[in-house]
């Protein structure tokens, strides 16, 4: 599924499709270069289910939680990672199959460790704020 975003107003509506399409599916891994638009676009998604708390890449930690109305979220930013190694060590595989939304910045870093089903989303800077996204169910 393509999503094209023209502006920012647009990325809620584009989360909720994004959401819909995933299904049963609750894991998201995000590709993009830096500044596409990844924690921009996990903060509409976590706006979608109901997390009022702040969404901010993970900076201290590689994970953070939001509580969101039916569902917890673990955001992950493994762009830090110095190899695969430390993921096994902060226990990413609990949360991975903890059944929660788990929205994934940089899983390249983790590329040996990737479930094996996925929503994965590629994000295509078209114009300082158009975007497209390329939705594909792994
Ligand atoms: N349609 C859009 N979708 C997403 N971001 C947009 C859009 N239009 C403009 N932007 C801007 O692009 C920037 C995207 O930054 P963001 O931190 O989300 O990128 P990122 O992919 O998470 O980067 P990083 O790899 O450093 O984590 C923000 O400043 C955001 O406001
Ligand atoms: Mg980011």
């Amino acid at each position: 599924m393509n999503l094209p975003v023209k502006s920012i107003d647009e990325l809620k509506d584009a989360a909720k499709q994004l959401i819909e399409f995933g299904g049963k599916e609750k894991i998201f891994l995000f590709y993009g270069d830096m500044g596409a638009g990844k924690t921009t676009l996990i903060q509409s998604l976590c706006e979608c289910l109901g997390v009022h708390e702040p969404v901010t890449s993970p900076t201290f930690s590689i994970v953070n939680e939001y509580e969101g109305e039916r569902t917890r979220v673990f955001h992950f930013d493994f762009y830090r990672l110095k190899n695969q190694s430390e993921a096994l060590d902060m226990g990413y595989e609990e949360y991975f199959y903890s059944g929660n939304y788990c929205f994934i910045e940089w899983p390249g870093k983790i590329a040996d460790l990737l479930p094996p089903h996925y929503i994965r989303v590629n994000i295509q800077v078209l114009d300082s704020n158009e975007r497209l996204l390329t939705c594909d169910k792994i």
